[in-house]
């Protein structure tokens, strides 16, 4: 996750800088990328991606009930279907941009696994509707939607195009705050889910050690009324020239690089920028963030405040009529039945030890967690872009879906 402040600290950032980075290309770089060259991945989406490595991509669309077009992207092969689901504000090219080698996508889909990835609706890739809505109304969306309306009908069509009964879900972050509010809101999808893997799951965030947290909570409903005010509903769009300076400060060994370290630090608590594969990191600093809607970002906001695991809060005169309570109903996790694999890290901002050690408590069907330990320095990003990826996460995860784990 990533909020608000990060967002002003990048555009402030990014006019001060984009010249001087402009000017400093000469300094000394290892030179992963080649900006003049229009096949770079800085450049290409998910589609192009996989297309380059030599996978062949199929786009498939599913309108949910509520009319969005939700576009998922299938690596097509004959072993089971395996569903994996990103982060907030970003998309399918989470589990692309580190290439073959340590992107989970292709791995799976080398293994013979029926790969289909996720796209939230409103990021980049997933913008449709089918009515011509006004802003205020398409983006009246959290991660709740996510999980009662795209994710329940992207299932249903794989399992139809499949011919399946059940499917893996893999989820990180807010992924698997869409997972868990599907199961639980539609508890007839446990039974399609044959694995679930949860990556640094978020549900309970009252002790996220974000620095910001604090002031950004506390003023939830000032910045709501002042996004409303000013008819923001989408924050992190996907940006040409954001990406660009982006995938320019985070290449290794340039003078710049420092602002890439101090972004990545201030946004996502990592330390240590070589935690991040170094190779390809201007590729995935490049690709992110994808979009989301500003009440997404609100109902984590009251998660943390409230301390519960929620539905949105309207305030009490609404709530009354929405939920006919004056408080949001929480998600009852006892419904969430499928078998699940839980891995979190010491380390992590976002998904920390005291909350996940809480939503396990909660949860009756959890087969193995996985903690990594504070000295292993493991941080948020890491669970899909981390330089160790392969043996912490991609190793175990091919085990767990081979039953071997
Ligand atoms: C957004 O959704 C809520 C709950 O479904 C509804 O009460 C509200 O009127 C909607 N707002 C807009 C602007 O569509
Ligand atoms: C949650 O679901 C369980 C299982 O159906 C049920 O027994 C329990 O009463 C529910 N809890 C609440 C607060 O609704
Ligand atoms: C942390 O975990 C690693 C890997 O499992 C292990 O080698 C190390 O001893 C652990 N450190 C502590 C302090 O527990």
């Amino acid at each position: 996750m990533n909020f608000g402040y990060a967002n002003v600290f990048r555009c402030v950032i990014f006019i001060f800088c984009f010249g001087y980075v402009q000017n400093r290309r000469k300094i000394k770089s290892n030179n992963y990328v080649d900006f003049k060259d229009p096949n770079s991945d800085v450049y290409l989406n998910s589609l192009q991606l996989i297309s380059k490595y030599g996978y062949t991509p199929e786009v498939q669309t599913v309108i949910t009930r509520d009319g969005y077009l939700v576009n998922a992207y299938r690596i097509p092969n004959s072993g089971p279907p395996v569903l994996l689901v990103h982060g907030i504000g970003d998309s399918s090219d989470s589990w692309l941009v580190l290439g073959p080698s340590r992107s989970l996508a292709y791995q799976l889909s080398d293994l013979g696994y029926d790969v289909w990835i996720y796209n939230a609706r409103g990021n980049k890739y997933s913008q449709g509707h089918i009515k011509n809505l006004r802003q205020k109304q398409y983006w009246n969306f959290t991660f709740e939607e996510m999980g009662t309306e795209d994710l329940p009908a992207l299932i249903d069509h794989i399992l139809l195009i499949t011919s399946q009964k059940q499917l893996s879900y893999i989820g990180f972050s807010q992924g698997t705050t869409n997972f868990l509010i599907m199961c639980s809101m539609r508890p007839e999808y446990n039974e399609k889910i044959k694995t679930a893997i949860l990556l640094a799951p978020v549900a309970w965030i009252s002790n996220i050690k974000y620095p910001f947290i604090d002031i950004l909570a506390t003023n939830i409903n000032l910045l709501q009324s002042f996004f409303n005010g000013i008819g923001v509903y989408d924050l992190f769009s996907d940006n040409v020239l954001i990406n660009l300076y982006h995938a320019k400060v985070c290449q290794d060994g340039v003078r710049a690089h420092i602002l890439c370290m101090l972004e990545f630090y201030i946004s996502y608590g990592i330390k240590n920028i070589k935690n991040l594969y170094p190779e390809k990191l201007p590729v995935l600093a490049s690709h992110i963030p994808a979009g989301v809607s500003t009440k997404t970002f609100i109902h984590y906001f009251q998660a943390y405040r409230s301390k519960r695991f929620q539905r949105f809060d309207y305030g009490s005169k609404t709530n009354q009529l929405v939920y006919t309570s004056p408080v949001p109903p929480t998600y009852n996790l006892s419904l969430v039945t499928a078998p699940l694999f839980v891995f979190n890290s010491d380390s992590d901002w976002f998904s920390t030890t005291v909350d996940v050690k809480n939503l396990i408590n909660k949860l009756p069907n959890i087969v193995k967690y996985v903690n990594f330990n504070e000295s292993l320095d493991f941080t948020h990003l890491e669970f899909v872009y981390g330089a160790r990826v392969n043996s912490f996460v991609n190793d175990e995860i091919k085990k767990i879906l081979d039953n071997r784990l």
